[in-house]
């Protein structure tokens, strides 16, 4: 069964306990948290006042996204705010290797974005390292987009690398994603689902939820 991870992104913040408790009652196993800066991407999302007030709730372990720079400098913040993965961006590190020993040293399993644009090839030395690769199939920076195509053949190639040296990496999906692509992504080698608007903007979150979660 896929692993569901709801994007808080898309939350009501004028609720956010509300909708914090709901991902709590539903089948989802993750939150996914986004974090933007501002300069990785266009967009400026949340911090950790925000972080902490959800940790405060949630009853599920946290995915937290990093979309920022020089990432290193906060990875003692995010575990001491409970990241259970804290993910950073391929490229934001100049020293991926090293961010990533911070990550774990830190107690947090490792995760690493790849934007749309960046071949799955690059991570052929060091995937053995990683917990979780994040395929953006959108550009991050928003939720509520279209869901790019070529996600398919980059969820196949990561798969084949994974198989292939033995990794025991967690592929995961961010961008929408809804219950159109859901199966042919898991066909394709994904483990993971993010989904932000097609979760909260849905008349039945529970109901979605569900669905995501049976879909194979
Ligand atoms: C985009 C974020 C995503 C986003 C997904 O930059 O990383 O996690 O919240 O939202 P949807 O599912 O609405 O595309
Ligand atoms: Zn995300």
């Amino acid at each position: 069964m896929p692993i569901i991870a709801p994007s808080v992104l898309a939350a009501d913040f004028a609720n956010l306990q509300r909708d914090v408790e709901r991902i709590n009652e539903s089948q989802a196993d993750w939150f996914h948290i986004d974090i933007m800066d501002g300069v990785f991407v266009p967009n400026i999302s949340f911090g950790m006042p925000v972080l902490e007030a959800i940790q405060k709730h949630a009853k599920k372990p946290l995915d937290v996204h990093l979309m920022i720079v020089d990432p290193d400098r906060y990875t003692e913040t995010f575990a001491k705010l409970g990241a259970a993965t804290l993910t950073v961006h391929y490229e934001a590190c100049t020293h991926l290797h090293r961010s990533l020993q911070h990550i774990k040293s830190n107690g947090m399993r490792a995760g690493v974005a790849l934007n749309p644009h960046t071949p799955v090839h690059l991570l052929s030395d060091i995937i053995r390292e990683i917990d979780l690769v994040c395929l953006m199939s959108v550009n991050p920076g928003f939720g509520g987009q279209q869901f790019i195509e070529h996600t398919y053949e980059k969820v196949r190639a990561l798969k084949k690398l994974i198989v292939e040296t033995g990794a025991k990496t967690q592929i995961e999906i961010d961008g929408g994603v809804n219950s159109g692509n859901a199966t042919a992504l898991l066909q394709a080698g994904a483990d993971v689902l993010v989904a932000g608007n097609f979760v909260f903007k849905a008349e039945n979150p529970l109901q979605v939820i569900a669905d995501l979660k049976t879909a194979h």
